[in-house]
């Protein structure tokens, strides 16, 4: 299990003070569950300012803040002007979170605008700054918003995507500002990648999603893949500094939308994701083939939708796709590259989960093989999954239940161990 929840007593920052947190709150209702964010960050023991918006004031007081925080509370950069709080909160803070962040801010933090002490400082920041935005589900889809968003992401800004469920009034859709856990458990995830910094410039070719095998213009043979499982490495990569290449079959596009900072190549067939995988670890220091491909594609694919034949048969002649986790492995030219494979297993009478993952790593030839159990309803799209990491000689070197996320780091720890630590 990994322990995003737990709250330390100190939560050292990478000089070994405190950790500086700014938290930014404007006018929504959500303003309030802010509070117990405030709240679970003092007590892991971070330094936290908080820097409202003047609407914000209206949702919850200045008094609330400076007590919950233990500091002075300032709405705009011409109060307590001695200190010059935009710069030196920009420059202070490890991190800066926005919660909750309406629509208007995002507007203006996207347009660079510096119109009050919360926009200025995150204009003035040097260190990771994420906004959760909380707003009606109309104001969230619409395109400006969602235009905003792609920008301060291209920028580097995270965003976490809004929780779907009940809004101010009868309302209900995404929208909803996640739980003040949730996003406490998201910063600090964030702000170890950052300081751990261990894969910096380290190049990583990542695959996730599932290919599509055409049968004909409308059809195809596919699988349940949504990609959350690379995403997620791809993420937590980027954020200990690595250069990602993310090679997506149809991975779901708000995990696309989540990938700041990773190059994204389209794959849409086992053949097109062969072709973008060979290319891009070729220079890769890191493989990772997250990816589920389909083992056999159609013979033939039909030009003209297949049409039905009156009751009789229809037979579908399948052809097997290359295994492109072993060419990888077998052609590398580097052998100090890692080479990491998934198996996601039954298992049956014949043998355990365990032994399938363990043949597979040695018949691949790979380095690393995370083995996880799926079915019906495990594996895909679950909260918690269950994973062993062997190598190639069958030995474990983890075993972890989690969420994706907390697997993720659990997997990219283990690659790093793997590669001694010299990466
Ligand atoms: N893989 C691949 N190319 C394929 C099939 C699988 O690169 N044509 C990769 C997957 O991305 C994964 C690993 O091999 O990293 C294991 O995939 P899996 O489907 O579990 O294994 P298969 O070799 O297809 O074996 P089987 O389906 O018979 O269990």
């Amino acid at each position: 299990m990994g322990n995003g929840n737990q709250v330390s007593s100190h939560w050292a920052s990478s000089t070994g003070g405190p950790v500086h947190v700014t938290v930014g709150v404007t006018g929504g209702i959500a303003a309030y569950k802010a509070c117990t964010l405030v709240r679970l960050l003092v007590k892991a023991g971070a330094d936290v300012t908080v820097v409202p918006t003047r609407a914000a004031l209206s949702m919850v007081g200045r008094t609330t803040w400076e007590a919950l925080s233990g500091h002075p509370v300032c709405t705009d950069t011409d109060q307590d002007a001695a200190h010059v709080n935009h710069v030196r909160l920009g420059h202070v803070s490890d991190v800066i979170v926005v919660a909750p962040t309406t629509a208007h801010t995002l507007a203006r933090i996207a347009a660079g605008m510096a119109d009050d002490l919360l926009t200025s400082t995150v204009l003035a920041a040097r260190c990771p700054v994420v906004l959760v935005p909380a707003m009606h589900t109309e104001m969230w889809l619409n395109p400006a918003t969602q235009h905003n968003v792609g920008t301060v992401r291209g920028r580097g800004i995270t965003v976490i995507e809004p929780a779907s469920g009940r809004l101010t009034g009868a309302d209900s859709g995404p929208g909803r500002m996640p739980e003040p856990e949730e996003i406490f458990s998201s910063l600090r995830s964030l702000l170890a990648d950052h300081q751990r910094n261990d894969f910096a410039g380290v190049r990583f070719a990542i695959s996730a999603g599932g290919t599509r095998e055409p049968i004909d213009p409308v059809r195809f043979i596919g699988n349940r893949s949504s990609g959350a499982f690379g995403a997620a490495i791809a993420r937590h990569a980027v954020a200990r500094g690595a250069n990602v290449t993310f090679v997506a079959a149809h991975v779901l596009p708000e995990l696309l939308r989540g990938l700041t900072g990773a190059a994204i190549v389209q794959a849409g067939t086992a053949a097109e994701l062969k072709k973008q995988m060979e290319t891009a670890a070729a220079t890769a220091d890191v493989v990772i083939m997250a990816a589920a491909v389909a083992d056999y594609r159609p013979e033939h694919v039909s030009d003209a939708k297949v049409k039905k034949r009156d009751g009789s048969p229809i037979t579908l002649t399948l052809v097997e796709n290359p295994d492109i986790l072993a060419g990888l492995a077998c052609n590398r030219s580097d052998p100090r590259q890692t080479i990491v494979g998934f198996a996601a297993e039954t298992g049956d009478a014949g043998s355990s989960v365990l032994e399938y993952g363990r043949r597979k790593a040695a018949a691949k030839q790979v380095d690393l093989m995370v083995i996880n159990e799926v079915g019906e309803d495990r594996g895909f799209g679950d909260r918690e999954t269950a994973i062993t990491i062997v190598d190639v000689s069958g030995a474990v070197r983890a075993a972890a239940t989690g969420t994706k996320d907390e697997l993720a780091e659990t997997i990219l720890d283990t690659i790093s161990a793997q590669r001694g630590g010299t990466l």
